[in-house]
C-alpha cells in the first residue's frame, strides 16, 4: 500500500461527511434531575409539578397551543425548551424574560402564525421552521442575538425576504423552509448573509422557482431539500446555484429529494464541474422521461467525490449504456451510486481518474467491468448487495485493476465452484471482503496470493483445505458464520494474527492452535458447541492463559454444549478431574492404592497385631448381642453367683491380681472353689455346684491346667452334658497358647472349643488389656437379681445385688 495515496481518499470522504453532519444532530433526552422528558405525553399545557433547577424540557409532541409567561418564567435555569410539534399558533417571545439561561428553543412544526419580538440574547439555537408563518419571521431583535448559531425560519412566501437584521450574524447553520414562491415578488434586492451551512427546503409539490440573489460570505455547505425540476424550469434552478456557489469557500453540495429529467441532471453536473465544488451528494433522486444520447465532455474539475443514493427510474425504456456513460467517463476520484436499479457499469474508455467505486446494492451482474483494463488508479471497489454469482469471473474482473488494494463483494450470491481454473486476481489486492455470499471450502484455491484482511464471515465453508494456496501474508481472517469443525492450523498462514471463528461449529477445537499459531493476537472464538470433554482440557487451559491478551470474547462466550449434564456451563468453569481422563493413570493409582492398603494392612498386622483386635472385637460383638437375648427370668432365683472361675494352682497369681479385681470391681459376686467350696463335700460336687449357682463360667486355659484339672470336668460334661444348651455360660480364657497337639486326644470337647477359637487370648501387651476387660465386662452386661442360700454359700451375704449396666 502506497503511503500517500490512502489520506487523500480518506480526507475528501471525512469533509463530505462531516459537514453534513452539522446543525443534524440531536440530542436524545435522558431523565434526570436537570433533565425532563416529556415528549408524547398528550400535554395540553406545560406542567406545573417542574423543578426550579430543571436544565432541559423536552415537551415535544404535545397537544400545547399557548406559552405563557407564568408556565415558564419560575424555570429560572432553563437551558433547552423543546416544543417542536405542538399547536402554539400565537407567541410572545418575552415569554422567556425570565429565563435568561435559555440557549436552546426549538419551536418548529407548530402552527406559529404570528409572534412578537423580544431579544431574547442567550440563545445560540432557535429554530421556527416548519410554522404557518406568512413571510419570514425575522425581526429586528434578532440582530441582538449575538451567541445565535443555528436559525430556523420558515415562511409560505418568499416575497418579503430581508434578512439584513441577521446579516452580521456569524452562524453556523441557517435553515429555510419556503413554501410556494411567487415569481413577481421577486427583489432584486443583494441579500447576504454569513453562515458555514445553508439549507434551503423548498415546497415538495411545487416546482422549482425561487430566483433569489443571495450571497452568502463563508458559505461552505449548501443543502437544497425537494427540488422538483422539468425542462422549462432546470435552467431557473442552475440560475439560483449560481448566485450561491459564487464564493471560493463552497465545498460541499447536498441535493435532497430531487426530481428531475435525465437531460436536466447532466446539465447539472456540466454545471458544476468547473465550479469549486469537492463533493456532490445527490440522496432520493428520480429520473424522468427518456434518456437522451447527450454527448458529455467533463471539463477540468475540483469535484473529488459524486455520490448518488437511492435512484428512482420512472421511465424504463431507454438505452442502459447512455445512463452508464455520464458516470463511468466521470473525471473524478470518487464515484458512489448506491441503491439504484443499475444493472450494469460501462467501462470507461481511457484510462480513469477514479480511485474509488462504490456501486452498492444495484443489480450488478458478473459481467461488470469484464476485462476492463482502464481502471488502472482504482484502489477501492466496492459491490456490496449486488447479484454477482461467480467468484472466478470477480477475480477475472480484477486482473487489470494494477492499484486496487480494497475490494467489497459482501452480500452477493458468490459460489466458487470453478477452482480448477487459476483465478487471476490483481496481485495488489490486500483487503477482500467475501462475506455472506454462499461460498464453499473451495474458495480457498481462488484467493488474491498477498490478501491481508480476508472477510468470509457467513458463508458455507466447512473445512479449510489441507493443499491450498500459501496465504503468508494473510494477517486478518474473519470466517465467523460458517460451519467449520476445528480452528484452522496456521501452517498455510504463517503471519495470521487476528482470528474471527465464533459462531461456527467446533466442538473439538485443537490445543496445539496456540503453538501453531504463535503470532496470534486477537481471536474471537466464543458461541461454538464445545464438547466439554477430556481433550477440551488443554485448550481450556491454552486460552485461559492467554486469554486477557488475545481471546477478547473469553470467558462468556464459550459454553459447553454437550454432554447434556454441562450444557450452557462456561468453559473457564469446566473442570473434570484427571484421573478420569487417562486410563493409565486410573489404572497406576488404582495399583498404588491397593499396594498402599496392603502395606497398611501388613503393617498394621505385624505391629499391632490387628487379627488379635478383630477377633477380639468380634467376640465382644458377639457377647453383647447373645447377652441381650437372654430370658433373664428363667434365671432370676436361682442364681447365686455371677461367674465361677476355675483355674489350675501355678495361674492363681494372675487370677488374683488381674482377673479377680477386674471383676470384683465391677460389683461381680465370684465364685472361687476355694474361697466358697463347702466343706465335706468331694471337689467335683464343689464345682459342679459352683457351676450350677454361676450365671457365667470362666476357665483360665493354660497348659498346666490341662494337665492338672480339665480331667474333671470332662468328667462332669459327660454326665451332664452341660454345655449343650450351648456354650453360652461358658468364657475360656487362654492365659497362655495351648499347642494344639498337646491337648490329648481324649478332650475331644477342648479340642472342638479350641478348634472353634472361642476363647478370649490374655494379650502380653499392656496396650490391649483395656479390650480384654471390655470384652469379659460385655459377658455381664445384664441386670440380673441374685438369690441367697445360706446353707450352701456362708461367705455370700443375704443382700440383693443390683448390678449396674456396664458401660464400656
Ligand atoms: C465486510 O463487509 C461487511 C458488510 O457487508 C462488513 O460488516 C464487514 O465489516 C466488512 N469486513 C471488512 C474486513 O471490512
Amino acid at each position: 500500500m502506497t503511503q500517500d495515496k490512502e489520506p487523500v481518499i480518506g480526507t475528501v470522504y471525512l469533509v463530505c461527511i462531516l459537514t453534513l453532519i452539522v446543525g443534524t444532530i440531536t440530542h436524545i433526552c435522558e431523565e434526570s434531575e436537570f433533565e425532563v422528558c416529556m415528549s408524547k405525553n398528550n400535554l395540553t399545557r406545560i406542567p406545573k409539578n417542574l423543578l426550579p433547577t430543571t436544565k432541559s424540557l423536552d415537551i415535544s409532541q404535545n397537544y400545547i397551543s399557548e406559552l405563557q409567561i407564568s408556565d415558564i418564567s419560575f424555570l429560572s435555569g432553563l437551558k433547552v425548551l423543546k416544543v417542536s410539534h405542538n399547536r402554539i399558533q400565537r407567541l410572545d417571545l418575552s415569554v422567556f424574560k425570565f429565563n435568561q439561561d435559555l440557549e436552546h428553543l426549538d419551536l418548529s412544526h407548530n402552527q406559529l402564525q404570528k409572534m412578537s419580538c423580544y431579544p431574547v440574547v442567550s440563545l445560540k439555537h432557535l429554530d421556527l421552521s416548519f410554522n404557518d408563518f406568512d413571510v419570514l419571521p425575522i425581526c429586528m431583535e434578532f440582530g441582538n442575538l449575538t451567541q445565535l448559531n443555528f436559525l430556523g425560519l420558515s415562511a409560505a412566501r418568499f416575497q418579503q425576504i430581508d434578512l439584513l437584521p441577521v446579516a452580521h450574524l456569524h452562524l453556523n447553520y441557517i435553515l429555510l423552509v419556503l413554501g410556494d414562491y411567487y415569481k413577481e415578488n421577486v427583489r432584486e434586492k443583494l441579500q447576504i448573509l454569513n453562515t458555514k451551512t445553508l439549507h434551503f427546503v423548498f415546497h415538495p409539490k411545487s416546482l422549482f422557482s425561487v430566483q433569489v440573489n443571495i450571497s452568502v460570505n463563508t458559505l461552505g455547505c449548501l443543502q437544497l431539500t425537494n427540488i422538483k425540476l422539468n425542462d422549462e424550469n432546470c435552467q431557473v434552478f442552475v440560475k439560483f446555484l449560481l448566485g450561491l456557489i459564487r464564493g471560493p469557500m463552497l465545498l460541499n453540495l447536498t441535493l435532497n429529494h430531487i426530481e428531475a429529467p435525465w437531460k436536466c441532471l447532466v446539465e447539472i453536473f456540466q454545471f458544476l464541474w468547473p465550479r469549486p465544488v469537492e463533493c456532490l451528494n445527490i440522496y432520493n433522486l428520480t429520473l424522468d422521461e427518456v434518456v437522451d444520447d447527450i454527448q458529455v465532455t467533463y471539463p477540468e474539475t475540483t469535484l473529488k467525490a459524486l455520490k448518488i443514493e437511492h435512484i428512482t427510474k420512472r421511465v424504463f425504456i431507454f438505452s442502459q449504456t447512455v445512463l452508464y456513460k455520464v458516470f463511468s467517463e466521470m473525471n473524478i476520484m470518487m464515484l458512489t451510486i448506491s441503491e439504484t436499479p443499475f444493472i450494469h457499469m460501462l467501462c470507461p474508455r481511457t484510462s480513469s481518474t477514479f480511485k474509488f467505486l462504490n456501486f452498492t446494492q444495484n443489480v450488478f451482474t458478473d459481467s461488470v467491468f469484464d476485462t476492463c483494463s482502464t481502471l488502472v488508479r482504482l484502489e477501492t471497489l466496492i459491490l456490496q448487495k449486488n447479484s454477482l454469482k461467480d467468484l472466478f469471473k470477480v477475480s477475472l474482473m480484477t486482473e487489470n485493476m494494477l492499484s486496487l488494494e480494497t475490494l467489497d463483494v459482501s452480500w452477493n450470491s458468490l459460489e466458487s465452484h470453478r477452482y480448477e481454473e487459476n483465478c487471476t486476481w490483481a496481485k495488489s489486492i490486500v483487503v477482500l471482503n467475501l462475506s455472506s455470499n454462499s461460498l464453499t471450502d473451495s474458495v480457498f484455491r481462488c484467493l488474491p496470493p498477498k490478501v491481508k484482511v480476508l472477510d468470509l464471515h457467513n458463508n458455507r465453508i466447512t473445512s479449510i483445505p489441507k493443499n491450498v494456496t500459501h496465504l503468508e501474508a494473510l494477517q486478518e481472517l474473519n470466517i465467523a458464520f460458517n460451519s467449520l469443525t476445528d480452528l484452522p492450523g496456521c501452517g498455510t498462514f504463517s503471519s495470521l494474527s487476528a482470528l474471527i471463528i465464533d459462531h461456527n461449529s467446533v466442538s473439538h477445537p485443537s490445543a496445539d492452535f496456540f503453538q501453531s499459531c504463535q503470532k496470534i493476537r486477537s481471536m474471537k472464538a466464543g458461541n461454538n458447541p464445545f464438547q466439554c470433554t477430556c481433550e477440551l482440557r488443554e485448550f481450556i487451559k491454552n486460552i485461559d492463559q492467554v486469554s486477557s491478551k488475545v481471546a477478547w470474547d473469553w470467558p462468556d462466550s464459550f459454553k459447553c454444549d454437550y454432554p447434556e449434564s454441562s450444557k450452557g456451563i462456561l468453559l473457564k468453569d469446566f473442570h473434570v478431574s484427571p484421573l478420569s481422563c487417562s486410563p493409565t493413570l486410573l489404572i497406576l493409582t488404582i495399583v498404588t492404592t491397593m499396594l498402599v492398603l496392603a502395606a497398611t494392612v501388613t503393617f498394621l498386622c505385624c505391629y499391632f497385631d490387628l487379627p488379635w483386635y478383630l477377633r477380639m472385637m468380634c467376640q465382644w460383638t458377639q457377647t453383647r448381642h447373645r447377652a441381650r437375648n437372654i430370658h433373664l427370668e428363667e434365671l432370676q432365683g436361682t442364681l447365686q453367683f455371677h461367674a465361677f472361675i476355675s483355674y489350675s494352682e501355678p495361674d492363681s497369681a494372675w487370677v488374683k491380681n488381674e482377673l479377680l479385681p477386674n471383676l470384683e470391681k465391677e460389683n461381680l459376686q465370684i465364685c472361687l472353689h476355694e474361697r466358697n467350696f463347702v466343706p465335706g463335700k468331694s471337689i467335683l460336687e464343689n464345682i459342679i455346684n459352683c457351676i450350677e449357682k454361676s450365671y457365667k463360667s470362666i476357665f483360665v486355659l493354660s497348659p498346666n491346667f490341662i494337665q492338672s484339672e480339665w480331667c474333671h470336668y470332662e468328667l462332669y460334661f459327660a454326665h451332664h452334658q452341660l454345655f449343650h444348651k450351648g456354650s453360652n455360660n461358658l468364657i475360656l480364657i487362654l492365659l497362655e497358647p495351648i499347642p494344639q497337639n498337646n491337648i490329648p486326644s481324649k478332650y475331644h470337647r477342648l479340642r472342638a472349643l479350641m478348634a472353634q477359637r472361642t476363647y478370649l487370648e490374655w494379650p502380653t501387651e499392656k496396650s490391649k488389656h483395656a479390650l480384654f476387660w471390655a470384652n469379659i465386662r460385655a459377658a455381664f452386661n445384664i441386670k440380673l437379681t441374685l438369690a441367697t442360700d445360706n446353707n450352701d454359700v456362708k461367705t455370700l451375704k443375704s443382700q440383693e445385688i443390683q448390678l449396674k449396666r456396664l458401660r464400656l
